[in-house]
């Protein structure tokens, strides 16, 4: 988004509701789904969905305009991509993370309350309530499936033989290394409930028998076992400054002298901590989920490291779109 400095930025930057707002209806709707690989007619799509007729041309009209939906001779069908990943009977549906996106709608609109409180309204990534954490679990796996085996390709794990991925939750991440580094082998550490979740996931996957798994609050217990890479990815915004140094000291007690800690986070990379906007927009969600959770800049998590037994530090550079946030992967040697 360019900077904002005109009435008509202004106006403009605060109007950019009203698209994600349409494309929430039409998940709301299920409206994908409904259409599936046929092309209806807005009656009939109408009668179907039990919406209005107005509502919904002007709706369509919308997802059209995008490129979700493709209008012909007044007939809409799915585009290719929203047939597949959007619609809930294809096997490329990523619908877990589409139902995260749905909720966090309203967990936003509290958002002047948590800025006046320093706190979340409504309890989220710290909730231990297992249905949550089952659907935060499956949520994640819909998020990176794809960029993991990118990521994987890219990361050299050639002369490790043990990872352990901690707050791996669907182990995707694991997996995606196991699969390309066949002499590895892995351990995903998380709660129980996310343990069941990465079981379910592996069994469907070819190197599923060289994972395994530690249930464990790794911030109340010591991590047991010895490791040559800690993967640690999307765990720290959870968290505060000093919670992260004091997990930081228990990794490294984990890694053997030049093992690698290899950190994915929404790093901020500038000076003054405000680019990239992604990570700041990203510490309003740690702000309204969790209770110390932030964003952090690649220059105070280095000072964490060197403080808590690392040395080495580098951002590794990755080809664009390789991770979950450009520039995200910091590496620390033991
Ligand atoms: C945002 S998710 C990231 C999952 C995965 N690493 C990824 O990048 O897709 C954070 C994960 O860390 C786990 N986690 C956070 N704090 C934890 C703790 N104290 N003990 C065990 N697991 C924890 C959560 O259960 C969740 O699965």
């Amino acid at each position: 988004m360019a900077t904002i400095r005109t009435f008509q930025d202004f106006r403009d930057a605060i109007a950019g509701y009203r698209l994600p707002r349409i494309l929430l209806t039409a998940l709301d709707l299920d409206l994908f789904t409904a259409i599936g690989a046929q092309t209806w007619s807005l009656a009939s799509l109408a009668r179907h969905l039990r919406a209005s007729p107005r509502g919904l041309e002007i709706l369509c009209r919308n997802l059209a305009a995008v490129g979700l939906l493709v209008k012909s001779r007044g007939r809409y069908r799915n585009s290719l991509f929203a047939e597949t990943v959007l619609n809930a009977k294809h096997a490329g549906y990523r619908g877990d993370y589409l139902k995260l996106l749905q909720g966090q709608w309203d967990d936003w609109s509290t958002l002047t309350r948590s800025v006046c409180l320093g706190q979340p309204v409504v309890a989220g990534e710290e909730l231990d309530e297992t249905a949550y954490r089952r659907q935060f679990t499956w949520a994640m796996h819909h998020r990176s499936m794809d960029v993991a085996p990118r990521l994987a390709r890219q990361l050299d794990l050639l002369r490790a033989r043990t990872l352990l991925d901690l707050g791996g939750g669907p182990g995707t991440y694991a997996l995606a290394f196991l699969k390309k580094n066949l002499r590895l082998r892995a351990t995903v550490c998380d709660r129980a409930p996310a343990l069941a979740v990465a079981r379910e996931i592996a069994e469907q996957s070819p190197v599923g028998q060289h994972l395994s798994y530690l249930p464990l609050d790794f911030m109340k217990a010591p991590i047991p076992g010895r490791y040559d890479v800690v993967w640690l990815s999307n765990v720290i915004h959870i968290y505060s400054p000093a919670e992260n140094q004091k997990l930081l000291r228990k990794i490294a007690r984990v890694l053997p002298p030049g093992g690698r800690l290899l950190i994915q986070e929404a790093f901020l990379h500038d000076h003054n901590g405000l680019a990239p906007l992604g990570a700041n927009l990203f510490a309003v969600t740690m702000l309204l989920f969790t209770d110390r959770g932030n964003t952090y800049s690649v220059r105070e998590v280095t000072d964490w490291l060197m403080r808590t037994g690392f040395q080495r530090v580098s951002l590794l550079n990755m080809k664009a779109g390789t991770g979950d946030w450009e520039g995200g992967i910091l590496e620390a040697v033991r």
